[in-house]
């Protein structure tokens, strides 16, 4: 299968912050991914898919223009994605405008947008990926599950697109961003409460409603807005796009539980309870305003990962939060997988329980963080 060019950046589509890349060399890439998959089949054997997948439903993907068409929701098109099926809008790169960049993954950058039109502000995540092109439409048709993934614990989604080999993906802004922005002063045990039931419920809902498991637990993957609220984003929708990244992905702070590092449960046995590890390791950071198992203590990633797998786990300090905060912490980084609760189980955890009935304005405290964060990176700038 031939390999893409490098992706067209948003500067190359007449967008300025992002200056300095290659310039891709097809302005029709969404037309031709199109025009490709009208003329595929459910079981064309050149797929590469069994017929049970998406592909064994196509004909409810493709329209007779050759627009791919997902029932009822978007069209991809040379031009981004249309909503009119299910919405009254069109989804395009010409009438975003881009105003700043909100943060680089290991993968791609992420702007905050305004789209024109809807006068929505969006956050859209560019994705750089080196893959065929029938291997991106099959990442467009799996992310099509996020539309109804519908819930106040995870972050809107909007559509995704392609434009050579990028993933464009249009998602709801959070106008706080992520958690390891507004924790460096650590987290009182009220907040840490609401951030703890907030993404268990967003895990559950996952899992219960859409059969999805998140892969990717960490700070940077849960956003907060002005009211407070805290979503979810960035969960392992899609199982061609997990896979395109995974071959590449070391991080220099890892979030995965001690059976994912050591494998014993190999790429088909990831659990839930994997994710709980990694929610656990993320409320130590929160409270503490640092990663658990940070650099000072390692002076490399494998001494990190060898404490992950065979060190004690961390624990929350019992002299700052209560007895059942670092009780419900410590079940979710008990070493042995089968000892971490499932989800429901941890909604009926008495700290749970606590959390829930107690009243905590998240809106105060997000709009201090806010200000903190906002201060500090001015602080930097003057330097
Ligand atoms: N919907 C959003 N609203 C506001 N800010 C966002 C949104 N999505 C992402 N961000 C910000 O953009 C940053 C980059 O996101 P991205 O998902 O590319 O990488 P990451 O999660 O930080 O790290 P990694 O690539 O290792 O997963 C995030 O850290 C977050 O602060
Ligand atoms: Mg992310």
């Amino acid at each position: 299968m031939p390999r893409n060019k490098p992706g067209l950046s948003l500067s190359q589509l007449g967008f300025g912050l992002d200056a300095g890349r290659p310039l891709g060399n097809s302005p029709n890439a969404g037309t031709q991914a199109a025009n490709e998959a009208s003329s595929m089949r459910a079981d064309d054997p050149g797929s590469g898919k069994p017929s049970q997948t998406l592909f064994s439903s196509f004909s409810d993907f493709v329209d007779p223009t050759g627009n791919l068409s997902f029932e009822g929701k978007a069209v991809i098109s040379s031009t981004g994605v249309d909503f009119s099926n299910g919405k009254s809008y069109k989804i395009s790169m010409a009438e975003m405008q881009v105003e700043s960049v909100l943060g680089r993954g290991q993968f791609g950058t992420v702007h905050r947008v305004f789209h024109r039109p809807t006068r929505v502000t969006m956050a859209l995540k560019e994705i750089r990926l080196e893959l065929n092109q029938r291997a991106l439409q099959q990442i467009i048709m799996e992310l099509d599950v996020l539309h109804k993934a519908r819930s106040p614990y995870i972050v809107d989604f909007y559509g995704a697109f392609f434009i050579e080999s990028c993933v464009y993906y249009c998602m709801e802004y959070m106008d706080y961003e992520s958690l390891d922005r507004l924790y460096p002063a650590g987290m009182p045990e009220g907040v840490l409460g609401k951030v703890a039931l907030a993404v268990v419920r967003g895990l559950m809902f996952l899992k219960a409603e859409l059969n999805i498991i998140h892969r990717d637990v960490k700070p940077t993957n849960i956003l907060v807005n002005r009211r407070g609220e805290v979503k979810l984003c960035d969960f392992g929708v899609s199982g061609e796009l997990n896979q395109s990244l995974a071959k590449t992905h070391v991080g220099c702070q890892s979030y995965m539980a001690p059976e994912r590092i050591v494998g014993t449960n190999g790429p088909e046995g990831y659990t839930v309870q994997s994710d709980v590890w990694s929610l656990g390791l993320t409320l130590i950071e929160a409270a503490t305003g640092r990663y658990p198992y940070g650099t000072q203590a390692f002076t490399n990633i494998f001494d990190q990962l060898n404490a992950i797998v065979n060190g004690e786990p961390p624990s929350l300090s019992s002299e700052q939060y209560s007895q059942g905060a670092c009780d419900f912490v410590a079940r979710c980084l008990a070493k042995n997988v089968g000892d971490r609760p499932a989800y429901t189980d941890m909604l009926r955890h008495p700290w749970m329980l606590e959390m829930d009935a107690c009243a905590v304005d998240m809106e105060d405290w997000a709009a201090r963080a806010h200000a903190l964060y906002l201060a500090r990176k001015q602080a930097a700038a003057n330097k």
